[in-house]
C-alpha cells in the first residue's frame, strides 16, 4: 500500500510517501523559516498563504521522485491538529479533495502522533512499549506508548513548552529566528554555570515540567549584571536539558520500561541528546530518536502514521469532510479500528 503524507500545521509544508513494502520512497519539504524571519515568529496567515501555494507542487515533485502517478495512491494521510487553524486546512482540505476524487480513503493524523512514530522509521526501531518524551514548539509531554493510538499521558508542561521556552529566550536574547537551534548553536561556546538559573520543578514529585519562569529568569539576569550571551545561552539549554533528562528517567522507572523515545524539534538538541545518551547508557535504558531530518516537521511522520494505522486496520473517512481540530489531546486518540 501507497500512502501519501500531507503536513501543513505550522511552518513547514512537507509531503511523502510511504509504501508498506518498501519504506519511504519520496519527500518533499518547504520551510518557511525565511518568511517569517521578519517578524520573528510564524504569522498564522502568511503561514497558511504560503502552505497554499506550495502544496500542489511538492505533491507534484513528490510523485515524480517515486516516479509514480496519482492512480497508485491506496490513501492520503494528513495532519488534521494540533495546529494553527488556517495552516491545517491546506493538508486537510488538499487531502480530502484528493481522496474524493481519487475514491480512496483520506486518513486524518494527529500530529504529535506522527512525531512520536517517527523514531519507528530508522533503522534500528524500537518495540512496543516505550516511553516518549515529545518536545516540540507547542508541546512537552511524557507519554507512555503501549502501541498506535494506545498512548496515555504521563506528565506534561503546564505552561511553555521546551521548544517555545528556547524560542522566546532566543528572542528576548535578540538573536535570530528560528531561536531553538540559534540559541543552542551559541550555547556550545559558552560555560554553564557561570549564571546560575533555576531547574524549573525538578523536585516537583510529578513528571510535569514549567519553563516559562526560565525566560523570565533570563531576563532579569541580563538586566542586573554583565553577563556573556553565550554563557547564558549555555546555562539555560543545561537547566532545561537537567529537568527533561531527569523527568525522562523518572517516567522509565514509574512505568518500568527501559525504552526511551525521543520525538519533536527539540530532540535535534545535541546537549539533550548527550544528556539523555549518558544517563540512560549508565543506567542500561536505552534512547531512541528519529533520523534527524525527521524531528522538525515534515510529510514523511504522517505518511508513516497513516501507513500503521491502515496496516492496523483503521478505515479512511469517507465522508470527506474538511475538519481540522487546533487543540487535540493526544491520549484521546485510541488504537486503529
Ligand atoms: O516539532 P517542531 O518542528 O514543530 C512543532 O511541532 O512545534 O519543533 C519546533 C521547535 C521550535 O521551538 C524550535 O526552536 C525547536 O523545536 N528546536 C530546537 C532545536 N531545533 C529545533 N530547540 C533546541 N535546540 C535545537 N537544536
Ligand atoms: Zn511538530
Amino acid at each position: 500500500m501507497i500512502v501519501l503524507g500531507l503536513e501543513s500545521s505550522c511552518d513547514e509544508t512537507g509531503v511523502a510517501l510511504y509504501d508498506t513494502e518498501r519504506g519511504l520512497i519520496a519527500q518533499q519539504l518547504h520551510s518557511q523559516i525565511d518568511l517569517h524571519a521578519a517578524y520573528g515568529g510564524v504569522v498564522p496567515e502568511l503561514a497558511s498563504r504560503d502552505h497554499v501555494r506550495r502544496m500542489p507542487a511538492l505533491i507534484r515533485q513528490t510523485l515524480a521522485e517515486a516516479g509514480l502517478g496519482v492512480s497508485a495512491l491506496d490513501a492520503v494521510a494528513y495532519t488534521a491538529g494540533p495546529g494553527l487553524a488556517g495552516a491545517l486546512l491546506i493538508a486537510a482540505g488538499t487531502g480530502e479533495a484528493l481522496a474524493a476524487t481519487l475514491g480512496i480513503p483520506a486518513l486524518p493524523i494527529h500530529h504529535l502522533e506522527g512525531h512520536l512514530l517517527s523514531p519507528l522509521l530508522a533503522a534500528d526501531a524500537p518495540d512496543f512499549p516505550f516511553v516518549a518524551l515529545l518536545v516540540s514548539g507547542g508541546h512537552t509531554q511524557l507519554m507512555r506508548v503501549d502501541g498506535v493510538g494506545r498512548y496515555t499521558l504521563l506528565g506534561e508542561s503546564v505552561d511553555d513548552a521546551a521548544g517555545e521556552a528556547f524560542d522566546k529566550t532566543a528572542k528576548l536574547m535578540g538573536l535570530a529566528y528560528p531561536g531553538g537551534p540559534v540559541l543552542a548553536r551559541l550555547a556550545d561556546q559558552g560555560m554553564p554555570g557561570r549564571v546560575k538559573l533555576p531547574r524549573p520543578m525538578l523536585h516537583s514529585g510529578d513528571l510535569n515540567f514549567s519553563f516559562s519562569g526560565l525566560k523570565t529568569a533570563v531576563m532579569t539576569q541580563l538586566r542586573d549584571g554583565a553577563v556573556a550571551p553565550a554563557d547564558m545561552a549555555a546555562e539555560f539549554q543545561a537547566a532545561v536539558v537537567e529537568v527533561l533528562v531527569a523527568k525522562s528517567l523518572a517516567a522509565l522507572k514509574q512505568t518500568g520500561l527501559s525504552r526511551l523515545v525521543v520525538a519533536g524539534g527539540v530532540g535535534a538538541n545535541q546537549a539533550l541528546r548527550a544528556g539523555l545518551n549518558a544517563a540512560t547508557a549508565r543506567r542500561g535504558l536505552r534512547v531512541y530518536y528519529p533520523e534527524p531530518a525527521l524531528c522538525t516537521d515534515n510529510g514523511a511522520m504522517i505518511a508513516f502514521a497513516g501507513a500503521l494505522r491502515l496496516a492496523e486496520g483503521q478505515r479512511g473517512v469517507e465522508t470527506h469532510a474538511v475538519a481540522v481540530r487546533p487543540r487535540w489531546p493526544l491520549d484521546s486518540l485510541g488504537a486503529p479500528e
